[in-house]
């Protein structure tokens, strides 16, 4: 990994994922291809550790040719794919991005790996390498006692987003398999840290817990997900990089399974403690039950044996540490969240996903 493409690296775990190599890595050269959807955004590759090995690039993953032309130019070994379209409540209103990205997209950056890696070059399994970034979603929903997802779970999507990534994960396989792109891949669950973007649960709480507008819990409240800091996800995707065989793909989860409900409270708790003057303490007033997801995953978790008895990965930051200074972090950060509120996009969408919850309760 020394010429690294990473894609969708303006977004929230892409970009941590840049810091991490630059600041940890001092032989790695990084081009970042994003196409700085309403997600991406280039803030988040601002005051970079060494941003002289660092190049950006405007683009989309879907443009074959302007990829085979970054892998030529940048001589690139190693691409790691993050782009992606993310949210599951916007695949519900609008299916299209999703499916283009996720699954042409993919499509695109394997058969330009193909065109300069395997066909022009011959590179195998020693010169390069392509990741993929994927999702717990892709296998389903558990009930409250089924064993947690396995990396031979059959993938049962529910979301149009989660169908989207499990049609990505297919064609990573089938490429590796029949064209010889030397490939791994991740399924990673609920990612939480800085720069996530405001749409999703921990940022959107954090946020409307200091504005002190409705914080909106779908349904009652008791689905669980599997959180994990997105720096421990970032180490994962490394481990498996440097030192996981070709062709071999890993679960990868924190470990810690709480409802919504217990998140938002923790949440809540933190947001008294970190702002005991504030007129809204304390913030789990604020929770409102809201008209749930249609075909909501009842419960996430992974089981992340192989990852850590193969690679001796484990995550590092406890869900209490990480999420105080999860919280920390979006404090502090003040004119990166409000250049988002205040965007006319982001508003529409506000206003599109949860004006009519409120109303069905
Ligand atoms: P994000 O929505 O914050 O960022 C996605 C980035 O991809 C944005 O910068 C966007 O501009 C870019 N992008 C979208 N379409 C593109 C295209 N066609 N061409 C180039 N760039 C494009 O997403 P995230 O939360 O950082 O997720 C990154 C990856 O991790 C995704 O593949 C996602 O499925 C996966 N994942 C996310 C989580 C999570 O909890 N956030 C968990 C598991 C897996
Ligand atoms: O599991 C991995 C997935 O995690 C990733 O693949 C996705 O890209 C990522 O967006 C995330 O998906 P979720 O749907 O789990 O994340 P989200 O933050 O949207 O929601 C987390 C849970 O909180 C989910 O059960 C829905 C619920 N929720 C969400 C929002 C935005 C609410 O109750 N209220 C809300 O307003």
């Amino acid at each position: 990994m020394r010429r690294v493409l990473i894609t969708g690296g303006a977004g929230f775990i892409g970009c941590n994922f840049v810091r991490y190599l630059l600041r940890e890595d001092p032989d790695v050269h990084i081009v970042t291809l994003d196409a700085l959807t309403y997600a991406g955004n280039l803030a988040n590759l601002a005051a970079l550790p060494d941003p002289s090995r660092h190049t950006f690039t405007k683009g989309d993953i879907c443009d074959e040719a302007l990829v085979v032309g970054i892998l030529r130019e940048h001589q690139i070994d190693t691409i790691v794919n993050f782009a992606a379209e993310t949210h599951v409540d916007r695949s519900i209103f609008e299916t299209a991005p999703f499916l283009r990205t996720n699954v042409m997209g993919v499509f695109s950056l394997l058969e330009a790996a193909r065109t300069v890696w395997v066909d022009a070059k011959g590179w195998g399994r020693e010169q390069c390498r392509f990741h993929h970034i994927s999702s717990d979603e892709v296998y389903g929903s558990l009930g409250p006692h089924d064993p947690a997802f396995r990396e031979d779970t059959p993938y049962a999507p529910n979301s149009p987003y989660a169908a989207s990534k499990a049609a990505g994960d297919h064609l990573v396989r089938a490429y590796a398999r029949t064209h010889g792109i030397p490939v791994t891949l991740t399924n990673c669950s609920n990612n939480y840290g800085p720069y996530q973007f405001p749409e999703k649960l921990i940022p959107l709480v954090i946020l409307n817990g200091v504005k002190g507008d409705p914080i909106p819990i779908y349904g009652d409240g008791q689905h669980v997900r599997d959180w994990l800091h997105v720096e421990d996800h970032v180490e994962a995707v490394v481990n498996v990089i440097r030192r996981a065989k070709v062709g071999e793909s890993f679960n990868v989860g924190g470990g810690v399974q709480e409802t919504n409900l217990q998140v938002v409270q923790r949440v809540c708790l933190l947001l008294d403690e970190s702002l005991p003057n504030s007129e809204f303490v304390p913030h789990e007033n604020l929770i409102q039950f809201v008209a749930d997801r249609p075909g909501h995953d009842r419960r996430y978790a992974m089981n992340s044996s192989k990852i850590e008895g193969e690679l001796g990965w484990h995550p590092e930051k406890s869900f209490e540490a990480g999420l105080a200074e999860t919280i920390r972090w979006y404090l502090a950060n003040m004119d990166w969240v409000e250049n988002i509120l205040t965007r006319d996009d982001y508003k529409e969408w506000l206003a599109r996903n949860y004006a009519r919850r409120a109303e069905v309760e």
